[in-house]
């Protein structure tokens, strides 16, 4: 079982999978993808409470994170992200021949602003709420790293999940300020590939000048619109908060956990090798970091391997104690 990608585990209702076996049989595939590109950023933006010309629809938002670097980074000038944080924004710095200045968080995974205002670039990266330890961000942070005139871009992939808290209102105050989101998470999309960048239309200018013209799938496009026109979000929610309650409750008693605002939980944890090894000799694919571990929400059936999995390591560290 895959809890080790912070990908959705519950199904799509009957009414969204009919509609998208009619578009399989419908689209027209013959034509290149241009009026659903439009209309898949008609649909976004009314979600989002944007302007579909704030918007860029990319290959995934990592596609969209790979242009940014493109654009706004490269050998004189570096991408600025925390460690930890999402692994791609220092793969794509590095394919844009840029440094990476990492910036390690403070204690409790909080940002180092000040570290990274001193950082050398032009382009900050930051994940709101948090990969890996799902916390949100503080607006007051954010907004300190805005007034610097650098870039910052708010990667908003789990907001789905706490979307009261999304920071796109900043947008109306900071042209610097670029938003990411995606269809790959609570929109359970993860494998058409729908991520949007949302932005100033200058941004959008720019980035929208290095694309590939028909860098989205059409039949992608037309899945999310369906897909987004569908009311199941809340049951989504509803699953995933359950979950990632029974996560954080079976997990406490190994280490330090997060309050986390996404479908996963972050877990420090010294022995987080040997337990994620254990899971997966249990059939159940986690996610490994240095001294801890996450877990994505998953079905209940996932959860009680996970509580024998808990069960078993505890009674290892019982053992270990004893001898
Ligand atoms: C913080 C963050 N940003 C972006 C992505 C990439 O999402 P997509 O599937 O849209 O490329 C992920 C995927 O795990 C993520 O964790």
């Amino acid at each position: 079982m895959r809890l080790h990608q912070n990908e959705r585990f519950t199904a799509h209702s009957p009414v969204g999978i009919e509609t998208i076996k009619q578009l399989v049989e419908t689209f027209p595939i013959n034509e290149y993808p241009v009026e659903v590109i439009d209309q898949v950023k008609a649909s976004y933006s009314t979600y989002a409470g944007v302007r579909p010309t704030q918007l860029v629809v990319g290959n995934g938002s990592d596609e969209l994170i790979g242009y940014l670097c493109a654009r706004y980074a490269g050998p004189e000038s570096p991408v600025i992200a925390s460690q930890p944080d999402f692994v791609m924004y220092q793969f794509y710095a590095d394919r844009a021949r840029a440094d990476f200045s990492k910036v390690p968080l403070l204690d409790g995974m909080a940002l180092d602003v000040d570290g990274l205002l001193a950082a050398p670039g032009n382009i900050i990266f930051l994940s709101h709420p948090h990969n890996p330890s799902g916390i949100l961000r503080k607006e007051a942070d954010v907004r300190r790293l805005l007034d610097s005139g650098k870039y910052v871009v708010i990667d908003e992939a789990y907001i789905d999940f706490a979307l009261e808290q999304s920071m796109v209102g900043l947008l109306d105050e900071y042209p610097n300020a670029i938003i990411l989101r995606t269809l790959s998470k609570a929109f359970g999309l993860a494998s058409l590939r729908l991520g949007f960048l949302i932005a100033s239309e200058q941004v959008v200018a720019e980035v929208e000048s290095i694309k590939s013209p028909y860098n989205v799938s059409g039949l992608s496009a037309a899945v999310g619109i369906a897909i987004m026109a569908e009311p199941e979000l809340d049951l989504v929610l509803e699953e995933t908060f359950a979950s990632r309650d029974t996560i954080a409750r079976l997990v406490k008693p190994l280490g330090r956990t997060y309050p986390s605002a996404a479908n996963f939980v972050y877990v420090e944890y010294e022995e987080a090798e040997r337990f994620t090894e254990r899971c997966a000799n249990a059939g159940l694919r986690i996610r490994l970091f240095d001294g801890a571990f996450r877990v994505s929400c998953g079905s209940t059936e996932a959860m009680e391997i996970l509580e024998k999995c808990v069960e078993e390591e505890l009674q290892c560290v019982v053992g270990q104690v004893n001898e």
